[in-house]
């Protein structure tokens, strides 16, 4: 399993120069297309959707979208707390990929919702402001409405 976790402007070039290192792997994908950051092609993946834009990029990866949805601050110092735990939003067209990464958030502290195929990653996207909210798995399913 791999986590690419790069500004997003360096997803294409990955995707080219490890295609065949990448080829049939479970990829979570936590990177989040930030046009400030990654110019005009962050704006279109943002259009499309970081899931489907990623999945572009990425041909032959069994990509799930997961870790893109939580800081950096949260994922550390919130990881295991007591009561309920932080969501984990997952978006994947690979069932059995979508059930490891759920496996492996769990183990990492955290609650896995998984919001469905890889276009509904942009329920969750950078812009829908999930992150800042920082909801549990109930809240998550309440705000998204699954
Ligand atoms: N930080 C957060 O709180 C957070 C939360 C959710 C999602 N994200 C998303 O996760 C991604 C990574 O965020 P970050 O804060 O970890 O960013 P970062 O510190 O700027 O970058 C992470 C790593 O990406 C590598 N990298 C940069 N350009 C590369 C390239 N052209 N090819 C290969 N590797 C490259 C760098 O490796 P080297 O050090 O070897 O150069 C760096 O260690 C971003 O898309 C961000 O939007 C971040």
């Amino acid at each position: 399993m791999i986590l690419l976790a790069v500004p997003y402007a360096a997803t294409p070039q990955i995707g080219r120069d490890l295609a065949g290192e990448l080829a049939g792997k479970v990829l979570l994908d936590a990177g989040n297309p930030r046009p400030e950051r990654d110019g005009p092609m962050a704006e279109e993946a943002r259009e499309l959707g970081a899931g489907l834009a990623s999945q572009r990029f990425l041909p032959g990866v069994r990509l799930v979208r997961a870790f893109n949805a939580i800081s950096a601050h949260n994922l550390r110092n919130q990881a295991h707390r007591s009561g309920e735990k932080l969501a984990i939003p997952l978006a994947g067209d690979d069932e059995a990929a979508l059930e490891v990464a759920a496996r492996l958030v769990t183990d990492a502290g955290f609650d896995p919702v998984i919001v469905g195929p890889l276009a509904t990653a942009k329920r969750f996207d950078f812009a829908s402001g999930i992150s800042a909210r920082m909801p549990t798995a109930r809240e998550l399913r309440e705000i998204l409405g699954l």
